[in-house]
């Protein structure tokens, strides 16, 4: 035991530094035997990791890919490639936004794929401006992507702006009626799914609690990294059969979490980017990640997702970073809407 523990403690190879931690924490307690079929077992079930192949079951049935291509900030002359490329590396799973401006391009990447249409998850989302034109407002998403449905519609905010003045919320007008005109498009053909996007407990609560809900979202996506872990609405959201997503889980544009001295450590030990890390990070703590890259060397990395993960140790390491950041605030909404209530209410 003594050999074994020195042994790992002081080689290089990566694999031997991560299972050095393993070592440590389980020294006391096992017996050389016990010792070594958790230490098989651990390695085995590492090797055995397929996230790219990881799906997670909806309250529809249907099954979500774990990991999909996020596209917002994604240029023109920039997406349609990264989805290309992503799609051929073997993702099946696509976010868009009508928002993002970039839908055709979106399913121009797609067609330029080769790969078939009902074998991709594509996700798009009603933006603010038509929450009172939900019926026109996935005809135009529609067109735009070129396809005739889509998996996942969500309302990207629950906050309906007027689109004749995009400072204004309606006052006539909420997140609980667009979700009445939402649950229409359920049985069209036009979307699999439905959900939501940016809602905290206490909006959802509204809306679960409200007598027009009938369908209780398919999908939470919110923001979901070390620095917005998020444990009290991820619980909430599972408690209702809500599936949530997780946006922004490299921290986004200039993320600080890359030089996050835990994350760097980890993934020092693994071998791994401090990117894979933190999406393996995601995927543990039972979420879809959605990583945004149009650099194609990053969109294969970010895809490089099994045989490998993380020990329970290093996920706490990682829940355990005390420092907090949000990349989507709610301060350029309407004015008078607020959206987050701190601490994931
Ligand atoms: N529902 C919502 O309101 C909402 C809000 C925000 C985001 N989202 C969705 O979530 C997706 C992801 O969030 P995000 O775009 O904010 O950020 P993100 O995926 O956390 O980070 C994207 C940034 O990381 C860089 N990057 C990606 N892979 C990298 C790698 N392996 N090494 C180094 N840098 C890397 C990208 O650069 P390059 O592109 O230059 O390679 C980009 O600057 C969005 O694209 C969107 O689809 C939804």
């Amino acid at each position: 035991m003594t050999s074994c523990y020195k042994y790992l403690r002081y080689t290089n190879s990566p694999t031997r530094r991560s299972l050095s931690s393993l070592v440590t924490s389980n020294f006391v307690s096992y017996s050389p035997s016990v010792f070594a079929r958790r230490q098989f077992s651990n390695t085995a079930t590492m090797a055995n990791i397929q996230n790219t192949k990881k799906t997670y079951k909806l309250n529809t049935g249907d099954e979500i890919p774990a990991i999909g291509l996020g596209t917002w900030q994604s240029k023109p002359g920039e997406v349609e490639k990264a989805v290309e490329a992503a799609l051929r590396a073997g993702y099946r799973h696509i976010d868009t936004a009508f928002a993002y401006g970039n839908e055709k391009e979106v399913g121009q990447g797609i067609r330029a794929s080769g790969v078939p249409r009902e074998e991709i998850w594509l996700t798009t989302k009603l933006d603010n401006p038509w929450h009172k034109r939900v019926q026109e407002g996935i005809a135009k998403s529609l067109e735009n992507l070129g396809t005739s449905y889509v998996d996942l519609y969500l309302m990207h905010w629950p906050s309906s702006t007027d689109p004749n003045d995009l400072k204004k919320h309606y006052p006539d007008w909420d997140f609980v009626d667009t979700w009445r005109e939402m649950q229409k498009l359920v049985g069209t053909g036009k979307v699999k799914n439905i959900g939501v996007s940016n809602f905290g407990i206490k909006n959802l609560e509204r809306l679960l609690n409200d007598p027009s809900c009938k369908v209780v979202p398919a999908v939470n996506q919110i923001e979901l990294h070390p620095g917005n872990p998020s444990p009290k609405l991820i619980a909430y959201n599972k408690s209702k059969g809500i599936h949530s997503s997780g946006y922004s889980p490299l921290g986004s544009s200039d993320s600080p979490l890359y030089s996050n001295e835990t994350i760097k450590s980890i993934a020092e030990a693994k071998g791994r980017s401090p990117q894979q890390v933190l999406l393996a990070w995601g995927l543990q703590k039972g979420w879809s990640v959605l990583p945004k890259s149009v650099t194609e060397s990053r969109v294969k990395a970010n895809f490089d997702l099994d045989g490998w993960g993380l020990t329970d140790e290093e996920v706490a390491k990682i829940d355990a970073i005390p420092d907090r950041f949000k990349v989507c605030g709610d301060d350029w909404l309407p004015e008078g809407v607020k959206v987050f209530f701190g601490d994931d209410e």
